[in-house]
């Protein structure tokens, strides 16, 4: 394994053809908790740090909180560069403009020029799943294996960003409610841990569980050149991370985003919040702020995070879909309701109705965070109504800087 390169302030790379760096101030480069900055002598060294997605919801935190620590040249690879408003102009970002479905060549030269590889390109929303299963399994496994594949040939650590989708379902509607003795029993069922747990997912013809086999076959490959002693990876588990620049509201742009936009879509127009099913299934939130913190651990932290799975969660903010419409409504009343306007109502529709035929769900995913609370010091700190809070204020308190984001990615090449 070819050891981290650092860099000195004076070697930055000339940028060309889309690829931007624009400077401004300098960052104050120093060590904030979870990042480890090389010293060597008097120069600071900058970890090279290529972001595939940065332009994303969590990429962009992501650059934004490298950029922020301080000690990182940072690549940001995306479609888009929209959600980099806070960090596009900072002396040590360059925003690179591709599509990784062509543009293999310059994707393996920016794999050899990094230190660190840290993979966030997917198509992550359940609608995709269902219309676009090819381009799912296209983008979230062929091109993010080529990424892989780049870091084994060049020595590079990769951070692979996978998904809780993975753990699929509890075995509870496997083995029927009534097996189900108790409350603690099924709470229990839904917790999953990185190393033990088993993956469930539904038949073939329920084609939603095509981001969680995909994203499931990448990271058993990516086990695979572990094994062979020929890849230092870590793998990341998100578990329904929100905030702000999470997706985009129905209304700026088509598609069909995951549920917390779609329900502030409703608290915005006074219009009813669907209930996918009837909104018993469950999901535990986790603020991105905290989700940063771990995964800035993990970037600082190599050796304790070798060749390891992390699920990243909150589990104490475990809600059903019916609760978290509640809450959304509740908090909005109280902070930005003006008296006057409409407040949303709920109805169920039917998961074919809503997404295609094709819809399965999760029923519940509780993350066990033993691994990243022992080897990283780690613990989220927000609660889940201060998540939501925090989540919604983006959209009611600054719409008006915060301007429309670009199209979505919905097709294939
Ligand atoms: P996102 O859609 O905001 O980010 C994905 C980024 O990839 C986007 O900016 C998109 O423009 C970019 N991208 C897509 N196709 C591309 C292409 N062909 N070429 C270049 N860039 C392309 O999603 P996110 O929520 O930030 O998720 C990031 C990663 O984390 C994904 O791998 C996702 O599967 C995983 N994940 C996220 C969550 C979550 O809670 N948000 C949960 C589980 C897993
Ligand atoms: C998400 C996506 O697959 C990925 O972004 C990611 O891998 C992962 O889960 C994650 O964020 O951790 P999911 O949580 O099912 O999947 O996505 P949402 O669209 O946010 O849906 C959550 C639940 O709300 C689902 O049960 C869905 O059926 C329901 N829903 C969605 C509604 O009830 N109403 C809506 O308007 C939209």
């Amino acid at each position: 394994m070819a050891a981290p390169r650092g860099r000195t302030q004076e070697g930055r790379r000339g940028s060309g053809g889309s690829e931007q760096s624009i400077g401004i101030a300098a960052p104050v480069a120093g060590q904030a908790a979870g990042f480890t900055v090389a010293r060597k002598g008097r120069d600071l060294q900058f970890m090279n740090v290529l972001v595939l997605g940065g332009g994303g919801f969590i990429g962009s935190h992501l650059v934004d909180g490298l950029l922020r620590r301080g000690g990182y040249d940072v690549v940001a690879y995306d479609l888009y560069r929209e959600k980099l408003e806070e960090s596009i102009g900072h002396e040590r970002l360059r925003y690179v403009a591709g599509d990784i479905r062509s543009d293999h060549e310059r994707v393996e030269r920016l794999v050899a020029e990094s230190d660190l590889v840290i993979d966030l390109i997917a198509h992550a929303n359940p609608s995709l799943y269902v219309s676009n299963p090819l381009d799912v399994v296209r983008l979230n496994f062929d091109e993010n294996l080529k990424v892989v594949e780049y870091c084994v040939e060049h020595g590079r650590r990769l951070i692979q960003f996978s998904t809780c989708e993975v753990y699929g379902k509890t075995v509870a509607p496997l083995i029927g409610p009534e097996a189900v003795v108790s409350e603690e029993d099924a709470a229990r069922y839904a917790v999953f841990s990185e190393d033990t747990s088993h993956l469930i997912l539904g038949p073939v013809g329920k084609h939603r569980w095509i981001y969680s086999c995909a994203k499931q076959l990448l990271e058993r490959l990516v086990h695979a050149y572990g094994l062979e002693d020929r890849l230092d990876y870590t793998i990341i588990r998100p578990f329904n991370f929100i905030g702000p620049r999470i997706d985009y509201l129905p209304s700026e742009q088509d598609g069909n985003p995951r549920v917390f936009s779609h329900f502030l879509q409703a608290l915005k127009d006074g219009t009813r919040m669907k209930l996918v099913d009837g909104g018993g299934q469950r999901r535990a939130y986790t603020l991105i702020d905290d989700a940063i913190e771990c995964i800035a651990r993990i970037v600082g932290r190599p050796d304790a995070c070798r060749r390891e799975i992390f699920n990243i969660g909150s589990p104490d903010n475990e809600l059903s879909i019916r609760e978290l419409a509640a809450r959304m409504i509740e908090i909005y009343r109280r902070r930005w309701w003006d008296g006057v306007g409409r407040l949303p109502t709920t109805e169920t529709v039917s998961g074919d109705a809503f997404y295609g035929e094709g819809y399965d769900d999760s029923d519940r995913r509780i993350p066990d965070i033993t691994k990243a609370r022992t080897l990283l010091g780690w613990e989220p700190r927000f609660g889940i109504d201060e998540v939501l809070e925090r989540s919604m204020a983006y959209w009611f308190e600054e719409p008006l800087e915060r301007g429309l984001v670009e199209k979505p990615v919905l097709t294939g090449a």
